[in-house]
């Protein structure tokens, strides 16, 4: 267990929620939720199947109503042909990852991954005695995941790399060059298999979504995860899934059987039905992130000390907060302590964060002008940050 890491936004969410219990007014800016409800059709579905007795044990890798959803929605949105045979269902996202380095990672192998990115890359790398080999995604270089770092870092010893577009936590998106230039890198290492975390495929403003899967050769090599917590607001239901090559699939059903024997046959009754119902609460949705996000970075930017590049997907913003003279944990803590505001330090992404945090702006437009608000009055309070 030395080697296992955390998710910080868990434990950030924790700290707000015991000032909340002592009477502190705390907006909460840390986790990564949309802040909707999960649309009316889809618990409407849920309830429905309850009472049709969806109750029981599934098949391990999922209901065959919901595999053939999820196979149709992909070759539709992603752009390759997806076999219901090849679709793993799992209690939320984090088991296809949690699986993926299990299975795959043997003590020694390399696994190249985003800096600043999800925590749990790493983290699991390390716990099964992998070597993390992060790439530092620059800010002046847009947080682009480049290709050619990615090639140089590649070698024979190489299992894995992770990437991650739309990108938590910049908010970055893999243009079409770059997701050909990282499978041109798995063609000229066959031993490397790729994992697309593409949960946030649907929450994209400029430019679109690729698929590595969709390019020649690249589904045999690639564990697309994607999953209905951010698409449809579900991240309390856990459920993920991802369109896994053919000789990955008994492996994964073999992990599930061993550890959760499945998903919540309910549950997936009525993710068939988020998939195939009507779309039109997600591009709600994402057209109401899409104003959020344009508030929340004209207001960064505007306070002395902060500045904060426009993200092209997600709904999270990652500024750079160098300019307030003080670091980005001692930032963090007074914005919760001092201004009850609960944001992520970069810190807890990667190594190469210490200049930002991340805010994710899936929260109300009032809430998020009350927090800039008093994101500015701590930052005005700091010795650093006044006017010159
Ligand atoms: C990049 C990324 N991948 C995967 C997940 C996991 O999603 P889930 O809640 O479905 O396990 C998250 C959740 O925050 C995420 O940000």
């Amino acid at each position: 267990m030395a080697g296992i890491g955390t998710e910080t936004a868990f434990e950030a969410a924790a700290r707000a929620r015991a000032l909340e219990a002592e009477g502190r007014d705390i907006i909460h800016l840390e986790i990564g939720e949309p802040d909707f409800d999960t649309p009316a059709n889809i618990r409407a579905a849920a309830k429905k199947a309850l009472d049709d007795g969806w109750t029981h044990y599934g098949p391990a890798l999922g209901l065959p109503v919901l595999r053939e959803a999820i196979a149709e929605d992909a070759t539709a949105r992603k752009g390759f042909r997806a076999e219901p045979a090849n679709v793993v269902v799992t209690p939320g996202a984090k088991p296809i990852m949690f699986f993926a380095i299990l299975a795959l990672v043997e003590p020694g192998d390399e696994v190249i991954y985003p800096d600043p990115g999800f925590p749990i890359y790493e983290s699991m790398t390390r716990y099964v005695g992998g070597v993390p080999v992060p790439i530092n995604l620059r800010e002046e270089n847009d947080f682009r995941f480049d290709p050619a770092e990615v090639a140089a870092a590649t070698n024979e010893r190489t299992k894995l790399i992770i990437f991650n577009s739309p990108h938590n936590p910049t908010g970055g998106v893999l243009t079409p060059a770059d997701v050909e230039a990282l499978a041109e890198i798995g063609r000229r290492h066959p031993n490397v298999t790729f994992l697309a975390d593409e949960i946030y495929g649907r929450i994209v403003y400029d430019g679109e979504h690729v698929s590595i899967a969709a390019l020649p050769g690249m589904a045999e090599r690639t564990i697309v995860l994607d999953g209905f917590s951010k698409t449809f607001a579900m991240t309390g239901w856990r459920l993920g899934y991802a369109i896994v090559p053919s000789w990955l699939v008994e492996t994964y059903s073999k992990l599930i059987i061993n550890s959760v024997s499945c998903t919540s046959s309910f549950s997936q009754v009525a993710a068939a039905e988020a998939l195939r119902g009507p779309q039109q609460s997600v591009d709600a949705m994402v057209e109401e992130f899409r104003t959020r996000r344009e508030l929340i970075v004209e207001g960064l930017n505007r306070i002395p000390g902060i500045t904060c590049r426009m993200p092209h997907g997600a709904f999270y913003v990652f500024p750079n907060v160098a300019g307030t003279g003080i670091s980005n944990n001692e930032l963090a803590d007074k914005l919760l302590y001092d201004g009850g505001v609960c944001v992520l330090s970069g810190s807890a992404f990667g190594q190469h964060c210490r200049d930002h945090v991340r805010i994710s702006y899936a929260n109300s437009q009032a809430n998020l002008r009350r927090a800039l608000e008093r994101i500015e009055e701590v930052v005005a309070g700091l010795p650093a940050a006044a006017p010159a």
